[in-house]
Formats: C-alpha cells, structure tokens, sequence
C-alpha cells in the first residue's frame, strides 16, 4: 500500500488540506485505488509558504491547492 500523506498543520488546514482529502478521497474511490493507496494527514513538513503540501511516499513537499488537486492525482498517482 502506498501513502499520499497532506498536510493538516494549520497553515496548510487555512489554505484547503481538508478539501484537498475530500478531493483526493473521491479521486481514489472513482478510480478504485483504495487497496492500492491510502490517505494520510500529517503535521507540518516546513513546506507552510507554500499551498498545501503534499507528499507521496517519501517524496519532498509538493505544493497543491484545491484547484490543482485533481490535475496532481492524475498526474501523480494515476501515471505513477
Ligand atoms: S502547515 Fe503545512 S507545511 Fe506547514
């Protein structure tokens, strides 16, 4: 199972984490990926100038708004 872990510190919860695991929660039952992927929050990864951070497995911070979001999973997760 892999992770895609975003970020609920409170830069990031003021900027849309949790639309942001809303959209990704969405993306991964359309796609049913959940056996495959698995959505984690996490604290702040000093990524917070920053929109939402992101991160895949052990990979820096992406940087992700609500707007990006869906853009992200499919270039991220469905093309990995
Ligand atoms: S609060 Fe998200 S990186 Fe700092």
């Amino acid at each position: 199972m892999r992770a895609i872990s975003v970020c609920v510190g409170s830069s990031c919860h003021l900027k849309g984490s949790y639309d942001i695991i809303r959209i990704f929660k969405e993306l991964i039952n359309e796609y049913n990926l959940d056996k495959e992927w698995e959505l984690k929050a996490e604290f702040c990864c000093n990524n917070c100038r920053n929109p939402v951070s992101v991160r895949i497995e052990d990979s820096k911070p992406y940087s992700v708004d609500v707007d990006s979001a869906e853009a992200f999973f499919k270039e991220k997760i469905l093309g990995a």
